[in-house]
């Protein structure tokens, strides 16, 4: 019988008994405190126990060997159905399997290539507008370019700059808002509920006759939608409804768009902050595309480009958090947690650890060169059978959208700029990433 789980110290100035007040002031700097005690620890949260693990072998544990133990949070499985009913990131059981399995034909490698030249156009149209000199929002843009280009391919509509895109953004932003707080219940006369509900109503009268409008037709138009409708006419267990694919839409777009525009902010930051591997990846652009315009197939052309975004996700994940929650009594390297145990997985902190990263704070993109880190050491897009649908989607779009820019800008940050990382349910940078642009 090992002994006894160690229990979490708080951060300095933190009563023992508030890790949850420390925990929501500062989460980064909070789960960075905690993987400093150890691999596997108690945290002393009140209601639910709660545990941090932080070694890929109890990230295997958890993620995959013992994966059907597990459910995602019930806070976050409370919030997001509000806005999204059950969907594939929160269902489990029959539901997610069916989800899973109509939807993956959509992210196939055939359908994802078929989906890349919706992301060049988008990645070319916003460069169009920027001019050398200018300073650039690059968050702001970055989201504009995923936003267009995931809408488009998602269900055949650009919806940037309309009224249901800017509802339906709203509505996100709502669900961000709640997710990274204590639920609320929706039966409550709060202003907020009542907003949650008319943006709601708005998504389905826009949503609703569309997926009628495509099953009718029965025409597939290349995009996730028409993969989704094509899946439910196919479907036998009668759990494929309109409504369900009105959400299954809805949030995969919300999964998506955001986490994607923020990962290749995080990059463009960090090539600033590191001019020789900016300078290579130069090199490897301009050696295979010189200033043609790009092509799918030049991706496989460009594996520095590929580690780039891979170290950019290790050392600023943009999920530095991912929570579990046990469905039954269960065993962790011989030690029992009970049920509903809360358990704390952070790729944030784990991809940090000096063990497998030496000089962990480094931007290395070569450290992904020979594809010998262990896959539960590397979790940003999680792991096991709930890793994200999305990751192919995310990687084709990045890495055109990183060649793209490159071959045209060079992009730096002002003198005085000060980056500051923080956690609300997605880790984004607090000043925001206001870039200069010059001609590459
Ligand atoms: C750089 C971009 C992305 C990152 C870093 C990312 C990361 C993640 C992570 C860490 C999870 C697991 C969360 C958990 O276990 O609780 C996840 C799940 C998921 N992601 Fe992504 N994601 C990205 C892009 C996308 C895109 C573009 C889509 C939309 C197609 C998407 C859709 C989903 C869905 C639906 C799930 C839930 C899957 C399931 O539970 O079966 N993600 N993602």
């Amino acid at each position: 019988m090992p002994s006894a789980l160690p229990t979490a110290i708080a951060p300095n100035g933190y009563p023992q008994r508030n890790h949850t007040k420390a925990l929501r002031e500062d989460t980064l700097g909070y789960i960075e405190h905690i993987a400093g005690q150890g691999d596997f620890l108690k945290i002393p949260f009140p209601l639910v126990p709660t545990y941090f693990v932080n070694h890929p072998d109890l990230i295997q544990e958890v993620m995959v060997k013992q994966s059907r133990s597990f459910h995602k949070p019930f806070g976050i499985k409370y919030t997001a159905n509000q806005f999204f009913g059950d969907n594939l990131f929160t269902s489990d059981g029959e539901l997610w399997k069916t989800l899973r399995s109509t939807l993956q034909p959509g992210f196939s490698v055939p359908r994802l290539q078929s989906y890349a030249q919706t992301v060049i156009g988008y990645t070319q149209k916003i460069m169009d507008r920027w001019q050398p000199g200018e300073t650039v929002e690059i968050t702001d843009a970055m989201m504009e370019v995923t936003l267009r280009s995931t809408t488009q391919c998602f269900f055949g509509l650009d919806l940037y700059s309309s009224q249901s895109g800017e509802n339906l953004l709203r509505f996100i932003e709502l669900f961000f808002k709640r997710i990274s707080s204590f639920p609320v219940p929706a039966w409550i006369p709060i202003p907020s509920n009542r907003e949650i509900k008319k943006l709601l109503k708005d998504r389905n009268d826009f949503f609703l006759p569309l997926i009628q409008e495509r099953r009718i037709s029965g025409e597939d138009k290349g995009d996730i939608l028409s993969m989704l409708v094509k899946g439910q006419t196919a479907d036998t267990t009668g759990l494929i409804t309109d409504m369900q694919v009105c959400n299954e839409v809805s949030n995969l777009f919300a999964a998506g768009y955001e986490v994607t525009a923020y990962s290749l902010a995080f990059t463009l930051y960090l090539l600033d902050q590191y001019p020789k591997v900016e300078a290579r990846l130069r090199h490897e652009i301009d050696r295979v595309l010189g200033t043609r315009t790009i092509t799918v197939e030049d991706l496989e052309k460009m594996p520095y480009l590929e580690q780039v975004l891979q170290e950019s996700m290790r050392l600023l994940p943009v999920i530095a958090v991912v929570g579990r929650q046990a469905i039954e009594p269960i065993t962790i390297q011989g030690h029992p947690l009970p049920k509903n145990s809360s358990i704390i997985v952070s790729p944030w902190t784990l991809h940090r650890r000096a063990d497998i990263y030496p000089e962990p704070l480094t931007f290395k993109p070569d450290r992904f060169a020979d594809h010998n880190i262990s896959k539960s050491a590397y979790i940003p897009f999680s792991g096991g059978p709930r890793a994200c649908i999305g990751q192919g989607f995310a990687m084709m779009q990045m890495r055109i959208n990183l060649a793209m820019i490159l071959q045209r800008y060079r992009l730096s940050l002002p003198s005085d700029y000060v980056f500051k990382p923080i956690f609300n349910f997605n880790t984004r940078p607090k000043n925001g990433l206001p870039m200069i642009l010059q001609t590459a």
